[in-house]
């Protein structure tokens, strides 16, 4: 075989490895992590290192349900005294892995759950959607009054919405759990907002998110970043004027 030959041999076999690659390599992956990251010892590594997470995550869970059931029995007093309910309806969530996983990377936070538990307000969050503003102010301070909540954070976006137009009164609160032998203070993020906030924030949102998502040709995205300041505004001036002509029908 001359020299050429034998270049020419070698290169044709190289391509035929590299077009063969990328059939080889998810099985070639698949093994690494079966043999690998599925092992006894792994797995039972996991599900140790797991346990203080998952305890972590009950704690939320439990806090939740404590504020939640605040704002139920505030909600059950009123719908006496003012003869309405404030309170529209509560949703609740504990963050999910992942988005904790994208903080604690985007914050730069420690991985110990002191650090997770001290630098991450939100873990455990409740939203109390209200008819009326003055409901908020309210619910708020009815929550603030009692003796075992504790005030961390408050940062009062209907005062001063946010430059996007979001409103909302955001409390950051600590809240106790009684366990079998300890009690324990922890940290839940509360977002109160009447109907047009949320309805607003939701569709903000989903501009925000699609933003991220989108390349740089999507030049409709600012457009409709400061059409949606103006929908704040209007649905600000609705507020405003419901609660009002609420107050009127109250006075008739
Ligand atoms: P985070 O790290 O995102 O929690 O920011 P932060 O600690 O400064 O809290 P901030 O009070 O600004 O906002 C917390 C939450 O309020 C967010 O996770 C959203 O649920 C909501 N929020 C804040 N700003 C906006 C906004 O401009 N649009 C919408 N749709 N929601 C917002
Ligand atoms: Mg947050």
């Amino acid at each position: 075989m001359t020299e050429a030959e034998l270049g020419n041999e070698i290169l044709a076999r190289l391509e035929n490895v590299e077009s063969s690659l990328p059939s080889i390599m998810p099985r070639v992956n698949e093994d690494m992590i079966r043999d690998n990251l599925m092992s006894d010892e792994f797995l039972d590594f996991v599900k140790i290192n797991m346990l203080p997470v998952e305890k972590m995550m009950t704690f939320y869970q439990c806090a939740i349900m404590q504020v939640e059931t605040k704002f139920k029995i505030l909600n059950e007093q009123f719908s006496l005294s003012l003869d309405r309910n404030p309170i529209e309806s509560i949703r609740s969530r504990v963050k999910s892995y992942d988005s904790i996983m994208k903080k604690i990377r985007r914050k730069k936070i420690g991985l110990s759950a002191e650090e997770i538990e001290d630098k991450m307000n939100d873990i455990a969050g409740v939203r109390v959607i209200c008819s009326y503003v003055d409901d908020i102010y309210l619910l708020a301070k009815c929550l603030l009054d009692q003796d075992d909540v504790t005030l961390v954070e408050r940062k009062d976006y209907i005062k001063d919405p946010k430059p996007s137009g979001y409103r909302s009164l955001h409390l950051i609160v600590k809240v106790p759990i009684y366990l079998q032998d300890e009690k324990k203070e922890v940290k839940v993020e509360v977002q109160l907002r009447t109907i047009a906030m949320d309805f607003w924030a939701s569709l903000e949102h989903s501009l925000h998110y699609k933003r991220c998502q989108a390349n740089a040709e999507n030049c409709d995205a600012e457009e409709l970043a400061s059409e949606l300041v103006e929908c704040a505004k209007e649905s600000a001036r609705l507020d405003a004027k419901m609660q009002e002509i609420r107050d009127r029908i109250a006075g008739i």
